[in-house]
């Protein structure tokens, strides 16, 4: 496994890899990533990962500072999963003084996490854009985990027509439910514990059958009570669009929610 900081020397790698499929991470790797790795090999032949704890994401009062790191480990979890490259850059690389281009998907940025996380998106956008310009892969995978960024991502590759297949992964759990994340992190095992109350809501949502959105709502909310509610959604699938009830047209259930002072997501399709 090749491991680079440059943009040149990830343009000489490329130019000797027939296909490729990208997947984009902000290290601090577990299971989830990983699971986007392996089938990047699988879909294109050959996979490259990016591990870059993108500052333009972040607002002023988020965790970048403190955003857990382990480069190390994350190299050894990569060659494992059968990466063919590890670009992990310095940000003052990918954001050298002056700079000052940036990306904004409109629509589906708006509500939810947009709402929550001003900027958040367009820090997004911006990165996920330069890397796929860099890498010009042919597939590149993203978690629905984060199902928002997944739409913006879908949307600013057809959009700016870069040619790139993004393909979304289902979310990858602990046994008990709780969505791997490397924010999981922060949790004590008390906060552990309550975290759970996201993914037991959207299970009991889902296999609740309800079509009112408002009584899928209380079902998820009524699993929140040790947490601190951000928001529960349930939206059209494709265009994120509140619904009042779930008809013909797949739907999703999203929530995000402060256990302790971790801000964890969650979402499932109903
Ligand atoms: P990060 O949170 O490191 O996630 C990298 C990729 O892994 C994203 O596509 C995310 O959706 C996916 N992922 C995270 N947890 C997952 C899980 N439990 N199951 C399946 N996939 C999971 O998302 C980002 O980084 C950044 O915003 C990035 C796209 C890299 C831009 O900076």
């Amino acid at each position: 496994m090749k491991r680079v900081k440059t943009p040149d020397e990830v343009r000489a790698w490329r130019k000797t890899q027939p296909r490729l499929a990208l997947v984009p991470t902000m290290g601090f790797l577990h299971e989830g990533h990983l699971s986007l790795m392996r089938e990047g090999v699988r879909l294109a032949g050959a996979c490259a990962a990016t591990i870059f704890v993108n500052p333009t994401q972040f607002g002023p009062k988020e965790d970048l500072s403190r955003y857990p790191r382990d480069l190390e480990g994350d190299l050894a979890k990569c060659e494992s999963a059968g990466v063919a490259l590890v670009y992990a850059p310095e940000p003052s690389t990918v954001y050298p003084p002056g700079y000052q281009t940036y990306v904004t998907v409109d629509d589906v940025s708006q509500g939810l996490d947009g709402a929550s996380r001003p900027g958040h998106f367009r820090g997004v956008a911006t990165v996920v854009t330069k890397l796929l310009a860099l890498f010009r892969p042919d597939v590149a995978l993203f978690g629905q985990k984060d199902y928002q960024q997944l739409q913006v991502i879908k949307w600013l590759a057809k959009d700016l027509e870069l040619g790139v297949e993004i393909v979304g992964l289902p979310t990858v759990r602990e046994a008990d439910g709780l969505a791997m994340s490397s924010r999981n992190a922060y949790l004590s095992p008390e906060d552990r514990q309550k975290a759970l109350g996201l993914s037991r809501g959207l299970f009991k949502a889902r296999d609740s059958n309800e079509k009112d959105v408002e009584k899928l709502k209380g079902i998820i909310r009524a699993e929140l009570k040790d947490v601190r509610e951000d928001y529960v959604a349930v939206v059209d699938a494709e265009t994120l669009k509140p619904l009042e009830r779930v008809g013909d047209r797949p739907a999703r259930a999203l929530v995000a929610a402060f256990v302790g002072t971790t801000r964890l997501i969650d979402n499932l399709g109903l």
